[in-house]
Order: structure tokens, then C-alpha cells, then sequence
């Protein structure tokens, strides 16, 4: 039987990972966070020392093929390695977004994303997922929230793990994020055709998940 797929796409901080996360729980499905992908790409390289660049490329897309990477219970380990928290930082995510860019990166990464649909269903959260990766898939939704509100959700967040940090410089962060994910020539960040736009600036995480979850509904 063919899997059922579920793509949340859209800018930094506008809550996919959240959303993503309580659907497939609601759902009783599979949850793939493809930006940790990057993210522990990036960190592994930077580990070797690897320029994130075009330079590395090569060395880079082989890494990612085999990241020596375990999923378990929230908690991400790299190679005996627990790096939940090392991979969110700020810092991480423009690493991220730099390797992220590489076609060579982004292909080795492809068939790893891909494994992730199995049965009862996947609910997948990134850039591309609707784009890319899950083509055919049957849901894909683009989330988006304003920049001031992403800005303050993330300022939260970071407060709540006790770092300080100036919102109008976590604003100016994803807000340069995000233009050089929309600006890529591999994979960049946009709606897929067939997307459905939910902003939710203006919504609680709640009343995101009912929306995504009527539109899934409805299409059974
Ligand atoms: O979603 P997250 O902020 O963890 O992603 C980190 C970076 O990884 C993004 O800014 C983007 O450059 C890259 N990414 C991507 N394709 C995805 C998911 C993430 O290019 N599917």
C-alpha cells in the first residue's frame, strides 16, 4: 500500500516542527524532521573542519550519506554523541542553511528522507518536502507567520532555556536565513503548486493543528 504523506513547508520559526510534531502524534504517524538533517550535517562537518562551501562539497555529501545518526525519544545522537541542543542554535541553523545549499549535499540526503515513509503515515516538516522529496504526496501544507511573530515565538523559546538574546537580532537572523533558502538554485524555499497556505501569526498551535487536521480528514 502506498503511504500516506503529509508535507509542512515553510520559512524559519513559523512552528512546523510544533505542528508537524502534534499532528503525527494526533495522527498515530511517523514524524521526519528533515531540517535536523542539515543541521547535523553542518555539525559534523564543522567537526572535520570542513569549509561549508563548494570546496568541501564532495567530503560533505559523503558524510551525510552515512551520518551515524540515532533518533530516540526527542533526543538526537550523532555517533555516541547527544547533540539535541547543540544543532538548535541559531548559529547551527545558518550552518545548516550554508550546507543546505549544495546539490551534492541535498542528493545524498535523499534517500535517507524518503525511508522515513512507512506505514500508517508520515507527517514530514522542512523546505522541500512538498517540492522534492514527497512530490506525489497527498497533503502539503506552507506555513507561514509574519516575521515579527516568528521572531518573538523563537525570543520565548530561548528565554525559556535561559538565553538572552536581542529580538531584532534573532529577527535580522531568520529573516537572512530565509532569503538565502528562497534565493538557492537547489531546492529553494517556496510553496509547492498544489500547497494550501496557512498563516498562523495569528493563531494558537491548537488551532493549527485542528486546520491541517480537518484538511486531512476531508481528504479521506
Ligand atoms: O528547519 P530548520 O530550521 O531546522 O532547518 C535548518 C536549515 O536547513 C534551513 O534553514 C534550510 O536551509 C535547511 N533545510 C533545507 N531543506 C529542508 C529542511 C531544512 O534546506 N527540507
Amino acid at each position: 500500500a502506498s503511504v500516506p504523506v503529509i508535507c509542512i513547508d515553510g520559512p524559519t520559526a513559523s512552528g512546523k516542527g510544533t505542528l508537524a510534531g502534534e499532528l503525527a502524534k494526533r495522527l498515530g504517524y511517523h514524524y521526519l524532521d528533515s531540517g535536523a538533517l542539515y543541521r547535523l550535517t553542518a555539525f559534523a562537518a564543522r567537526q572535520q573542519n570542513f569549509e561549508l562551501d563548494a570546496a568541501h562539497e564532495a567530503l560533505i555529501a559523503d558524510m551525510a550519506r552515512k551520518l551515524p545518526v540515532r533518533f530516540e525519544s526527542g533526543n538526537i545522537w550523532l555517533a555516541g554523541q547527544d547533540v539535541t541542543e547543540a544543532i538548535r542554535t541559531e548559529a547551527a541553523g545558518m550552518d545548516a542553511s550554508r550546507v543546505s545549499a549544495l546539490p551534492g549535499v541535498r542528493q545524498a540526503l535523499l534517500d535517507l528522507q524518503r525511508s522515513f515513509a512507512r506505514l500508517p503515515g508520515l507527517v514530514a516538516d522542512g523546505r522541500d518536502m512538498g517540492t522534492v522529496i514527497f512530490p506525489q504526496a497527498p497533503l502539503k501544507v506552507y506555513l507561514t507567520a509574519d516575521a515579527a511573530q516568528r521572531a518573538e515565538r523563537r525570543h520565548k523559546q530561548l528565554i525559556s532555556k535561559g538565553i538572552e538574546v536581542k529580538i531584532s537580532t534573532l529577527r535580522a537572523d531568520l529573516e537572512a536565513r530565509d532569503e538565502q533558502d528562497k534565493s538557492r538554485s537547489a531546492a529553494p524555499l517556496k510553496p509547492a503548486q498544489d500547497a494550501l497556505l496557512l498563516d498562523n501569526s495569528s493563531l494558537t498551535i491548537e488551532a493549527s493543528v485542528n486546520q491541517v487536521f480537518d484538511w486531512w480528514q476531508a481528504r479521506q
